[in-house]
């Protein structure tokens, strides 16, 4: 008796148990980019060596794709029978109107996948992967029961990789391939040629391979650094045919087309260096080693159109997809203004100018391309002296290029620098990897709308989609490129396949978090700022405190004297920090559990005299370089030493700057410190010279003349001018733009920005 009692407990214990493991281990619907509609039902269906994956032979390469997955991620070799009555089944429904679009319906008993086309298909894969533990070791993997309806917003959704500034090995390629497949990225514009190297092997011009895909040397640290430093490597590769056949295969199993770019007529010096006949003065010159624009273009002469038609014939051979990008932007004419042969042109084909001249030369190619059953590709530039008749524009100067090309009915692809340049800052955070420069955050590209507000609803139609791209002249390994394109192209995928309906930002974050466990387990290097520490000083009646905040509230842990905050020694935050002293700040988030979960937040606070008064400037910083406000110029806080796009900094363009403190009372100041960026090659130029003036003031002196601004050589400039026996009440300074921009520097012939962060007065 006791013992059938005991075998009955047993009993409901093993199938309560098993119930419990089925149906509440499978994890919450956590999908990016979310889909279009997404209902959770009761139950789970329990992958396991028993379920067979079946379906319509137009399916095979996503039922094997699934196959392997299941048996390389997951340990699981599925049945091979199709008899089961545990499957996941793949069927074609024409009744699905999108091309990429599926339903994905997970039953107790099955799972069933039903789309147009391979495509549709494949995306609900990617879907149910999602739907899967991200670790797992379980012989049965309970998958929670629901439906999803799905179909992408745009049909173009692209990431691009700049693979001539760095070189990247086919395995990272491969994997790049695969982390936007798996976020349903559609497109992989691969950016072959540049001026610094050359990376795709065309058989008929061998010295492409041997001199064109290598320089001498490349540029350390940042292009402003001064003097610039090279570190006398000689440095390269290329692809050859077989290696990108492999890649082209590689990605089409993914439903992921490749578009080459093969850089016209400018960005192409690499080239020119292999083959001086192709530049317009036939001098040789070298593979770029430096970052930037380059004089040195192809010469729209028989010769090049000859070279570029046998390239643009091998490369078609080996990209089955409808485009060739061709490049088109930042081709200075200064060469073509100069060469006899180019003015003859210019006349000879009725042409207004140089710029007719590049329309010239694209319309021709274009036609060339067109004749072998392709599209082209160009950035904005190809707008200009008039657009060759089928192309579509790749808009990155801001959205202009895209309104105007799909007002003139053709089709667009966004890529600006405002949502769209993976290589600028993520994070305003001091201790970041060295970028070129800029700031775009992760919400700023999740909240990119790719349809620019000036088209109206037909016009709009033109938009195919959007790109994220990825140069990467200060990205030297693949860990770089990793951390720099994601997560922003997370972020991006949601843009452009969910609805413009599609959940707020903080939704997305919290989605994140599980896919960053995702990213883990494929060692992938993405950056983390989700739980980034935010500093502000706060001025109470003339009470000065630093307030800390993260997202969600995480727990923050604090030092003020200059050393590292750990889990057991530091502070916990609670409320403001008092600041009253020069003041070091360190500040860290914690797990629970101690782990650092935020890259290391660090500010020194300087309590001058100046902290908290009032200031006016004239005229307003630039719209884009005031994201602190005037106030940021005496808040005791200075602005990175490398960079000049944070709250701290602001700029003004081609303008002199009027400045007036207001110190309340007479205040005595010995001394008065500015601090100005100097990055030339931004076209930021520290002034020659500053005019201080004290107003309601009593010393010695009277009359204050300009003071020069002296080693202009880095890319800081400070004044620190002194006085004795001052004392003020108002403070006025006048900083005379540095005017022109001189020859042989970039942006030479348009006025300089000054960029001022703190004014410090002791
Ligand atoms: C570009 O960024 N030059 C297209």
């Amino acid at each position: 008796m006791k013992s059938y009692l005991f075998l009955g407990i047993l009993c409901f214990c093993f199938f309560n148990c098993k119930k419990q493991t089925s149906e509440h281990i499978a994890i919450t619907p956590d999908i990016i980019p979310i889909p279009l509609e997404e209902e959770i039902k009761e139950g789970t269906f329990i992958l396991s060596e028993n379920t067979s994956i079946i379906g319509d032979a137009k399916f095979n390469t996503v039922i094997n794709y699934l196959k392997s997955y299941t048996k390389d991620q997951l340990l699981l070799n599925t049945n091979t029978t199709s008899n089961s009555k545990n499957k996941i089944t793949f069927s074609i429904d024409n009744q699905i109107k999108h091309e990429e679009g599926y339903i994905l319906n997970i039953e107790k008993e099955s799972i069933t996948i039903k789309s147009k086309t391979d495509k549709g298909a494949f995306y609900a894969v990617q879907s149910l992967l999602q739907l899967l533990p991200v670790k797992n070791e379980a012989k049965e993997i309970p998958i929670q029961c629901l439906t999803i309806k799905d179909e992408p917003r745009f049909q173009y959704r692209g990431m691009h990789l700049d693979v001539a500034r760095h070189f990247y090995s086919v395995d990272f390629i491969k994997k790049y391939i695969d982390i936007i497949a798996s976020l349903k990225y559609n497109t992989f514009h691969w950016h072959l040629t540049e001026d610094q190297g050359w990376r795709i092997e065309i058989k008929k011009y061998p010295k492409l391979q041997e001199i064109a895909a290598f320089r001498d040397e490349t540029l350390i640290g940042h292009y402003n650094d001064q003097p610039q430093q090279f570190d006398g490597k000689k440095y390269g590769g290329y692809y050859t045919q077989e290696q990108i056949k492999d890649i082209v295969k590689y990605a089409s199993e993914r439903f992921v087309t490749i578009i080459p770019e093969i850089e016209m007529p400018g960005h192409s010096q690499a080239a020119i260096a292999a083959y001086p006949e192709l530049g317009c003065t036939g001098k040789p010159v070298k593979v770029a080693t430096n970052w930037g624009v380059f004089d040195e273009v192809y010469c729209p002469s028989e010769t090049t159109f000859k070279f570029l038609e046998d390239v643009i014939d091998e490369v078609v051979e080996l990209f089955p997809g409808k485009y060739i990008h061709i490049g088109g932007d930042e081709a200075p004419k200064t060469k073509w203004k100069s060469s006899e042969f180019c003015q003859k042109l210019i006349r000879e084909k009725n042409l207004k100018d140089e710029e007719g001249l590049q329309s010239y030369f694209i319309t021709r190619m274009e036609k060339y391309i067109n004749s072998k059953g392709k599209q082209i590709i160009g950035w904005d530039e190809i707008l200009e002296g008039g657009l060759a008749p089928n192309a579509t524009v790749m808009s990155w100067r801001g959205t202009e290029g895209a309104v105007k090309a799909a007002k003139e009915k053709h089709n667009v692809i966004l890529t600006p620098t405002s949502h769209c340049y993976f290589d600028y800052y993520q994070s305003e955070n001091e201790n970041e990897p060295l970028a070129i420069g800029g700031f775009l955050p992760l919400e700023k590209v999740y909240n990119f709308n790719p349809i620019p507000k000036e088209l109206t609803k037909d016009e709009a139609k033109y938009v195919l989609g959007a790109q994220g791209n990825v140069w990467t002249e200060y990205m030297e390994t693949s860990d770089k490129v990793e951390y720099m394109t994601f997560p922003r192209a997370i972020a991006l995928s949601e843009v452009l396949w969910s609805s413009e309906n599609r959940k707020k930002y903080v939704n997305f974050t919290s989605r994140l978090l599980t896919f960053q466990q995702r990213f883990n387990k494929k060692d992938i290097n993405y950056a983390n700022h989700l739980y980034e520490i935010k500093g502000e000083l706060l001025d109470q009646n003339g009470k000065l405190t630093y307030k800390l905040s993260t997202k969600d509230n995480q727990k923050v842990m604090y030092t003020v004297d200059g050393s590292l905050p750990t889990y057991t020694t530091a502070n916990t935050y609670v409320n403001p920090i008092h600041i009253n002293s020069l003041t070091t700040l360190k500040a860290k988030v914690f797990s629970e559990t101690g782990d650092e979960i935020s890259p290391l937040f660090s500010t020194k606070i300087n309590l001058h005299k100046a902290v908290g008064k009032k200031i006016e400037l004239s005229p307003e910083p630039h719209a884009s370089y005031n994201a602190g406000g005037k106030n940021a110029l005496i808040n005791g806080i200075y602005g990175s030493n490398k960079r000049y796009g944070d709250k701290e900094w602001l700029g003004f363009s081609g303008k002199d700057v009027n400045i007036t403190i207001d110190l309340d009372s007479l205040t005595p100041i010995n001394s008065i410190k500015m601090r100005f960026h100097n990055g030339n090659g931004q076209w930021i130029y520290a002034p020659k010279k500053v005019k201080i003036d004290f107003v309601a003031y009593s010393n010695e002196k009277t009359n204050l003349d300009f003071i020069p601004v002296k080693n202009r050589d880095s890319l800081l400039c400070n004044l620190n001018v002194k006085f004795k026996d001052i004392k003020a009440s108002k403070v006025h300074i006048n900083i005379p733009n540095y005017g022109m921009i001189p020859e042989g520097k970039q942006g030479v012939g348009h006025k300089a920005w000054t960029f001022i962060d703190e004014i410090i007065i002791n």
